[in-house]
């Protein structure tokens, strides 16, 4: 059945000629219809305008009984795209958390033992359908957050069998959610212990064993690798890559969260569909990325939580670039899938404008998740992903009220799956 939207204060993000990504100061130009109807059917957007134009007899009549919803003093805007999260995981590491309020370090905590390699501790022992249960929750929150389409890595098996079974819970929350989940393979997550005095040893495991088990399966959109200082070398990460790529999974990589690492040049080389992280991007990396296809992606939730820098957002788009907010949704870095805190950070914490983080967490994630096409903005055709707010003064109003919920409505495949007064954990 189709659904009526009317009345609506102003229609955000709408194109007629869609745009894989906007860049530079394209991200300041936002595209709205004030006093707008939109009309969704079929699980995509058919048709939207403005309620002076005198369409909406013509569409009640061409589809009675159209359900319909008034959004006066509203906005709708399309639904988060989130494009880099680690949310299927066990447990909880907030024992770590006090660990750093008293002054250890992520790669320190890392160095003892702690950190993915304790998150992989507990994946291990845990059982399948209780990793799907735990990770179904944290669905169940970022779809009333307003998310429609999420990445979810794999990364805390370290080992071919737990790394399946992190993939096989992330195909199943494909199937049993109104999501679009993409399934990225991160057995290059981090060293297991046993490998720590010989590392390349791992990388064989990850390139000879992981790799082809995965793909024979058809388990991953995307390959990934924590190419860092401490972590994974540029040497390493490129075997990996190449691995990947021979065996049709894009890179998508974390790079330069911890130092020039190199990676970000490494993933423009491979063809990465975007680099992620880049707390450690100079003048040579945003030169690199410049009409590389790569899109950069900035987790400033990570850089909140562990007390480090944060991205040079507004040097890369001066510099012409595109830049994507995703939230790193994980159990160490960034306990937290909430993408209109992410707006809020990018706006206060790396002086991003309020229509330039909007772009950054709908359309350009859209894109770094490879769903341009469908997801990310309001043009005719797309997805029936959208978002209905409270009732707000306007688009700057969302980042700037950073700890309020103005999360009214969320309506996927041109279904409502949320509504604030009819709250049920029914997915
Ligand atoms: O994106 N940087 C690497 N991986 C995650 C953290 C994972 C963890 O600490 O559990 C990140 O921040
Ligand atoms: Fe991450």
């Amino acid at each position: 059945m189709g659904l009526l939207i009317t009345y609506i204060k102003s229609l955000l993000l709408t194109e007629s000629d869609p745009l894989p990504f906007v860049a530079g100061d394209k991200m300041s130009r936002l595209s709205a219809v004030d006093n707008a109807w939109l009309y969704l059917s079929g699980g995509k957007v058919v048709d939207f305008g403005s309620m002076q134009d005198g369409r909406l007899a013509e569409i009640r009549e061409t589809e009675p009984g159209l359900q319909e919803i008034s959004a006066e003093g509203k906005l709708v805007l399309p639904a988060f795209c989130d494009s880099h999260t680690h949310l299927v995981y066990a447990g909880s590491r907030e024992q770590e958390y006090t660990d750093k309020i008293m002054g250890l370090s992520y790669e320190e905590i890392a160095k003892r033992g702690g950190g993915i390699i304790n998150s992989a501790a507990l994946l291990r022992e845990t059982p399948e359908d209780e990793l799907y249960e735990q990770s179904l929750a944290r669905i169940r929150e970022i779809l009333k957050l307003g998310t429609g389409a999420v990445e979810i890595k794999s990364g805390y098996g370290l080992g071919t069998e737990a790394e399946l079974k992190m993939l096989r819970v992330i195909r199943r929350l494909r199937e049993t959610t109104p999501l679009d989940v993409k399934a990225t393979f991160l057995g290059a997550h981090s060293f297991p212990v046993e490998y720590r005095e010989d590392p390349d040893r791992y990388v064989d495991v990850v390139v000879k064993e992981m790799i082809p088990a995965v793909s024979e399966a058809g388990l991953a959109d995307f390959i990934d690798v924590f190419c860092d200082r401490g972590f994974f070398t540029v040497p390493q990460t490129e075997r990996i890559l190449e691995a990947g790529i021979s065996h049709g999974m894009r890179p998508k990589i974390h790079a330069n969260e911890l130092d020039f690492s190199g990676g970000i040049q490494a993933g423009v080389k491979y063809g990465a569909l975007s680099v992620d992280h880049l707390e450690f991007t100079g003048e040579e990396e945003i030169q690199c990325l410049l009409d590389s296809g790569t899109m950069p992606t900035l987790l400033p939730g990570a850089s909140f939580f562990l007390g480090l820098k944060y991205a040079p957002a507004r040097k890369m788009i001066e510099a012409g670039l595109p830049v994507a907010l995703a939230s790193d949704f994980n159990p160490g870095s960034s306990p937290s899938g909430n993408m209109k805190l992410v707006m809020s950070l990018g706006c206060i914490q790396m002086r991003m404008l309020p229509v330039e983080v909007l772009h950054a967490v709908t359309l350009n994630t859209a894109y770094a998740m490879g769903l341009q096409e469908t997801h990310g903005s309001i043009c005719r055709g797309k997805k029936a992903n959208v978002i209905i707010t409270r009732e707000v003064p306007g688009v700057d109003y969302l980042p700037y009220a950073y700890g309020s919920d103005l999360v009214d409505t969320v309506i996927l495949n041109g279904e409502v799956e949320f509504r604030t007064d009819l709250d049920s954990n029914d997915i």
